[in-house]
Protein backbone atom coordinates (compact mmCIF):
# COMPACT_ATOMS: atom_id res chain seq x y z
CA UNK A 1 0.00 0.00 0.00
CA UNK A 2 1.23 3.65 -0.75
CA UNK A 3 0.51 6.04 1.57
CA UNK A 4 0.36 9.72 0.33
CA UNK A 5 1.43 12.76 1.97
CA UNK A 6 -1.11 15.15 3.63
CA UNK A 7 -2.79 17.35 1.38
CA UNK A 8 -1.87 20.33 3.04
CA UNK A 9 1.51 18.43 4.25
CA UNK A 10 2.17 18.33 0.48
CA UNK A 11 1.58 21.76 -0.17
CA UNK A 12 3.80 23.12 2.66
CA UNK A 13 6.68 20.99 1.43
CA UNK A 14 6.37 22.22 -2.51
CA UNK A 15 6.44 25.79 -0.77
CA UNK A 16 9.24 25.13 1.26
CA UNK A 17 11.65 23.61 -1.46
CA UNK A 18 9.92 26.63 -3.96
CA UNK A 19 10.95 29.28 -0.94
CA UNK A 20 15.25 28.14 -1.24
CA UNK A 21 15.60 28.69 -4.96
CA UNK A 22 13.95 31.46 -6.51
CA UNK A 23 14.47 32.71 -10.70
CA UNK A 24 14.49 30.73 -14.11
CA UNK A 25 15.90 27.13 -14.23
CA UNK A 26 16.27 26.75 -17.86
CA UNK A 27 15.21 29.19 -21.11
CA UNK A 28 15.60 28.71 -24.69
CA UNK A 29 16.28 25.11 -25.45
CA UNK A 30 19.63 23.89 -25.88
CA UNK A 31 21.46 23.24 -29.27
CA UNK A 32 22.32 19.53 -29.53
CA UNK A 33 25.78 20.25 -28.83
CA UNK A 34 24.88 21.71 -25.25
CA UNK A 35 22.45 18.72 -24.95
CA UNK A 36 25.59 16.57 -25.23
CA UNK A 37 27.77 18.25 -22.94
CA UNK A 38 24.70 18.21 -20.09
CA UNK A 39 24.51 14.57 -20.72
CA UNK A 40 28.08 13.75 -21.11
CA UNK A 41 30.13 16.14 -19.31
CA UNK A 42 28.37 17.86 -16.26
CA UNK A 43 28.12 14.73 -14.29
CA UNK A 44 32.29 13.74 -15.20
CA UNK A 45 32.66 17.76 -13.65
CA UNK A 46 30.04 17.40 -10.94
CA UNK A 47 31.19 19.06 -7.53
CA UNK A 48 29.01 17.14 -5.59
CA UNK A 49 30.14 14.51 -3.42
CA UNK A 50 33.44 15.55 -2.01
CA UNK A 51 33.47 19.60 -3.11
CA UNK A 52 37.06 19.39 -1.99
CA UNK A 53 38.45 15.79 -3.39
CA UNK A 54 38.67 16.87 -6.64
CA UNK A 55 41.39 19.79 -5.99
CA UNK A 56 43.95 17.28 -4.43
CA UNK A 57 47.04 19.48 -5.26
CA UNK A 58 45.41 23.15 -6.04
CA UNK A 59 46.95 26.39 -4.56
CA UNK A 60 43.50 27.11 -3.44
CA UNK A 61 40.27 26.40 -3.48
CA UNK A 62 37.41 29.28 -4.90
CA UNK A 63 33.57 29.13 -5.09
CA UNK A 64 31.52 31.44 -7.42
CA UNK A 65 27.72 31.76 -6.49
CA UNK A 66 25.29 32.18 -9.42
CA UNK A 67 28.15 32.44 -12.35
CA UNK A 68 24.83 33.10 -15.08
CA UNK A 69 26.56 32.19 -18.25
CA UNK A 70 30.44 31.50 -16.85
CA UNK A 71 32.69 34.33 -17.88
CA UNK A 72 34.01 34.97 -14.69
CA UNK A 73 34.34 31.60 -14.03
CA UNK A 74 35.66 30.81 -17.10
CA UNK A 75 38.56 33.68 -16.80
CA UNK A 76 39.72 32.90 -13.48
CA UNK A 77 40.13 28.94 -13.80
CA UNK A 78 42.02 29.92 -17.16
CA UNK A 79 44.30 32.44 -15.78
CA UNK A 80 44.80 30.30 -12.47
CA UNK A 81 45.53 27.20 -13.90
CA UNK A 82 46.69 25.53 -10.54
CA UNK A 83 43.91 26.79 -8.44
CA UNK A 84 40.27 25.11 -8.07
CA UNK A 85 37.31 26.54 -8.63
CA UNK A 86 33.32 25.63 -7.27
CA UNK A 87 30.81 26.79 -9.26
CA UNK A 88 27.16 26.92 -8.58
CA UNK A 89 24.76 28.12 -11.02
CA UNK A 90 20.96 25.91 -11.21
CA UNK A 91 20.14 27.63 -14.69
CA UNK A 92 20.49 25.25 -17.11
CA UNK A 93 21.47 27.51 -20.28
CA UNK A 94 24.13 29.22 -18.17
CA UNK A 95 25.23 25.50 -17.34
CA UNK A 96 25.52 24.44 -20.68
CA UNK A 97 27.51 27.57 -21.85
CA UNK A 98 29.76 27.28 -19.60
CA UNK A 99 30.54 23.64 -20.20
CA UNK A 100 30.82 24.81 -23.71
CA UNK A 101 33.42 27.48 -22.56
CA UNK A 102 35.76 24.60 -20.53
CA UNK A 103 36.06 22.12 -23.79
CA UNK A 104 36.95 24.93 -25.61
CA UNK A 105 39.69 26.36 -23.50
CA UNK A 106 40.32 22.98 -22.42
CA UNK A 107 40.10 23.57 -18.55
CA UNK A 108 40.39 20.79 -15.92
CA UNK A 109 40.26 23.06 -12.80
CA UNK A 110 36.39 23.66 -12.74
CA UNK A 111 33.34 21.61 -11.07
CA UNK A 112 30.15 22.42 -11.48
CA UNK A 113 27.15 22.13 -9.46
CA UNK A 114 23.70 22.34 -11.07
CA UNK A 115 21.45 23.35 -8.50
CA UNK A 116 21.42 26.04 -5.50
CA UNK A 117 24.86 26.50 -3.87
CA UNK A 118 23.67 25.65 -0.21
CA UNK A 119 23.93 22.31 -1.50
CA UNK A 120 27.49 22.92 -1.63
CA UNK A 121 28.33 25.24 1.10
CA UNK A 122 26.13 22.25 3.29
CA UNK A 123 29.06 19.88 2.04
CA UNK A 124 32.31 21.97 2.21
CA UNK A 125 33.70 21.51 5.59
CA UNK A 126 34.73 24.74 8.29
CA UNK A 127 37.54 27.23 7.18
CA UNK A 128 37.83 25.24 3.43
CA UNK A 129 37.21 28.43 0.71
CA UNK A 130 40.25 30.68 -0.09
CA UNK A 131 37.58 32.88 -2.02
CA UNK A 132 33.78 33.32 -2.67
CA UNK A 133 31.96 35.20 -5.23
CA UNK A 134 28.94 36.28 -5.46
CA UNK A 135 28.85 38.74 -8.61
CA UNK A 136 24.89 40.20 -9.17
CA UNK A 137 22.87 37.79 -7.10
CA UNK A 138 19.22 38.09 -8.55
CA UNK A 139 17.90 41.89 -7.26
CA UNK A 140 14.58 40.71 -5.99
CA UNK A 141 13.82 44.66 -6.27
CA UNK A 142 10.42 45.01 -4.95
CA UNK A 143 10.03 44.95 -1.04
CA UNK A 144 7.84 42.20 -0.73
CA UNK A 145 10.76 39.91 -2.69
CA UNK A 146 13.48 40.47 -0.30
CA UNK A 147 12.92 37.74 1.52
CA UNK A 148 13.63 35.73 -1.73
CA UNK A 149 17.30 37.23 -2.25
CA UNK A 150 20.21 34.94 -1.38
CA UNK A 151 22.02 37.52 1.15
CA UNK A 152 20.04 36.17 4.53
CA UNK A 153 21.25 35.93 7.99
CA UNK A 154 21.65 32.15 7.86
CA UNK A 155 23.06 32.37 4.30
CA UNK A 156 25.79 34.76 5.39
CA UNK A 157 26.55 32.65 8.44
CA UNK A 158 27.42 30.02 6.14
CA UNK A 159 29.19 31.98 3.97
CA UNK A 160 31.00 32.97 7.14
CA UNK A 161 31.48 29.00 8.35
CA UNK A 162 33.01 27.93 4.70
CA UNK A 163 35.51 30.37 4.08
CA UNK A 164 39.34 30.35 5.51
CA UNK A 165 40.17 33.05 8.20
CA UNK A 166 41.61 35.99 6.53
CA UNK A 167 39.95 35.07 3.22
CA UNK A 168 38.14 37.46 0.78
CA UNK A 169 33.83 37.48 -0.08
CA UNK A 170 33.53 38.94 -2.99
CA UNK A 171 29.71 40.83 -3.56
CA UNK A 172 29.10 43.15 -6.62
CA UNK A 173 25.37 44.40 -7.31
CA UNK A 174 24.50 47.37 -9.17
CA UNK A 175 20.59 47.73 -7.71
CA UNK A 176 21.19 50.49 -4.48
CA UNK A 177 18.91 48.55 -2.68
CA UNK A 178 20.83 45.27 -2.67
CA UNK A 179 23.84 47.22 -1.90
CA UNK A 180 22.45 48.59 1.02
CA UNK A 181 20.78 45.41 1.67
CA UNK A 182 23.84 43.10 1.42
CA UNK A 183 26.43 45.77 3.32
CA UNK A 184 24.00 45.92 6.50
CA UNK A 185 23.60 42.26 6.80
CA UNK A 186 27.30 41.06 5.99
CA UNK A 187 28.67 43.78 8.59
CA UNK A 188 26.24 43.32 11.21
CA UNK A 189 27.51 39.38 10.95
CA UNK A 190 30.08 40.67 12.77
CA UNK A 191 32.89 38.20 10.96
CA UNK A 192 33.70 40.43 7.72
CA UNK A 193 35.98 43.50 7.86
CA UNK A 194 34.94 45.72 5.19
CA UNK A 195 37.55 46.73 3.23
CA UNK A 196 36.75 50.08 1.24
CA UNK A 197 38.39 53.03 2.68
CA UNK A 198 36.73 55.41 -0.05
CA UNK A 199 33.89 55.30 -3.06
CA UNK A 200 36.53 55.03 -5.15
CA UNK A 201 37.42 51.71 -3.75
CA UNK A 202 34.15 50.18 -4.30
CA UNK A 203 33.16 51.81 -7.51
CA UNK A 204 36.41 50.07 -8.98
CA UNK A 205 35.94 46.66 -10.64
CA UNK A 206 38.10 44.19 -9.08
CA UNK A 207 41.88 43.67 -10.43
CA UNK A 208 41.82 41.62 -13.65
CA UNK A 209 38.17 42.38 -14.19
CA UNK A 210 36.02 40.75 -16.87
CA UNK A 211 33.10 41.40 -16.57
CA UNK A 212 29.98 39.46 -16.96
CA UNK A 213 27.17 39.20 -19.04
CA UNK A 214 24.74 40.75 -16.26
CA UNK A 215 27.21 43.71 -15.06
CA UNK A 216 26.96 44.58 -19.26
CA UNK A 217 23.26 45.04 -19.15
CA UNK A 218 23.43 46.83 -15.95
CA UNK A 219 26.11 49.62 -17.87
CA UNK A 220 24.02 49.71 -20.60
CA UNK A 221 21.06 50.56 -18.67
CA UNK A 222 22.47 52.57 -16.81
CA UNK A 223 23.46 51.36 -13.36
CA UNK A 224 26.33 51.85 -11.32
CA UNK A 225 27.95 48.35 -10.41
CA UNK A 226 29.75 48.23 -7.01
CA UNK A 227 32.02 46.24 -5.98
CA UNK A 228 32.68 44.90 -2.10
CA UNK A 229 35.60 43.07 -0.72
CA UNK A 230 34.97 41.60 2.99
CA UNK A 231 37.44 39.79 4.94
CA UNK A 232 36.75 36.61 7.52
CA UNK A 233 38.31 37.77 10.60
C1 LIG B 1 21.50 38.17 -12.10
S1 LIG B 1 22.23 36.64 -12.44
C2 LIG B 1 23.97 37.04 -12.52
C3 LIG B 1 24.78 35.97 -13.21
C4 LIG B 1 26.28 36.25 -13.31
N1 LIG B 1 26.90 36.24 -12.00
C5 LIG B 1 26.55 37.54 -14.03
O1 LIG B 1 27.05 38.50 -13.38
O2 LIG B 1 26.28 37.61 -15.25
C6 LIG B 1 22.12 35.76 -10.87
C7 LIG B 1 22.38 34.28 -11.01
O3 LIG B 1 22.32 33.66 -9.73
C8 LIG B 1 21.75 32.38 -9.90
N2 LIG B 1 21.24 31.88 -8.61
C9 LIG B 1 20.07 32.24 -8.00
N3 LIG B 1 19.90 31.55 -6.87
C10 LIG B 1 20.99 30.74 -6.74
C11 LIG B 1 21.37 29.79 -5.77
N4 LIG B 1 20.61 29.53 -4.69
N5 LIG B 1 22.53 29.12 -5.96
C12 LIG B 1 23.30 29.38 -7.04
N6 LIG B 1 23.00 30.28 -7.98
C13 LIG B 1 21.84 30.95 -7.85
C14 LIG B 1 20.68 32.59 -10.96
O4 LIG B 1 20.28 31.42 -11.60
C15 LIG B 1 21.36 33.57 -11.90
O5 LIG B 1 22.04 32.94 -12.96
Amino acid sequence: MTIKPHPHRERRERHASRRRLWGRAKGKPLSAHQSNLVQELLPTLAALPGPLSHFGGAQSVSLEIGFGGGEHLLHLAKNEPNCGFIGAEPFLNGVAKTLAGITERELDNIRIHHGDVTEVMAALPKNSLDRIYILYPDPWPKPRHYKRRLIQEDFIAELYRVLKPDAPLYFASDIISYVDWALARILRHGGFEWTAESSSNWLTPYENWPSTRYEAKARREGRTPHYFTFIKA
